[in-house]
């Protein structure tokens, strides 16, 4: 994806947000907005942080682990850092959660509202290394744009 790529995807995303109240619908296209644009992706989701775990929310893809306890896995290593992880090789990554067995690499953005930690983006690809530091730099100006566009609401999901 180039950087007009993304450009162009942050202006759906924009459009696609900005006028629905309803947190559950808006991230609901969110995510099949990238779903569909990302080429190389086999689950694409966000998981909600509800009480110190992350909770599967809206995805596309095949079903997956629902729970995740901060510090496990891929995305618990991402909420507890609060830093994105962008990981070329599942396997060697310790604790790696495995969901769909066809994730070869992964990236994991935090999702942060008003300095408070509302979930991640998972993105899993069946490629090796599928995420490039661009492609990480697009999808956290993404993921940017839907926290700040989340902002004022009473609740996320
Ligand atoms: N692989 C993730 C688990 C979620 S699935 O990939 C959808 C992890 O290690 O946290």
């Amino acid at each position: 994806m180039t950087i007009d790529d993304f450009s162009s995807l942050e202006s759906q995303a924009r459009a696609l947000l900005q006028d629905e109240p309803d947190s559950l619908a808006a991230t609901s296209n969110f995510v099949a907005l990238l779903f569909n644009a990302l080429e190389d992706v086999n689950w694409l989701g966000v998981y909600v942080l509800r009480d110190d775990v992350l909770v599967l929310g809206p995805f596309q893809g095949k079903p997956a682990c629902v729970r995740i306890p901060l510090g496990d896995g891929v995305c618990g290593t991402a909420a507890q850092t609060r830093e994105t992880q962008r990981i070329a090789d599942v396997h060697a990554f310790p604790g790696h959660i495995v969901c769909d067995p066809d994730s070869r690499s992964e990236l994991v953005v935090p999702l942060i509202v008003n300095d408070e930690l509302i979930g991640v983006l998972d993105i899993d690809s069946p490629l090796p290394d599928r995420f490039s530091r661009a492609d990480q730099e697009g999808i956290e100006r993404l993921c940017e744009t839907f926290c700040v566009l989340q902002r004022g609401r009473d609740r996320f999901i």
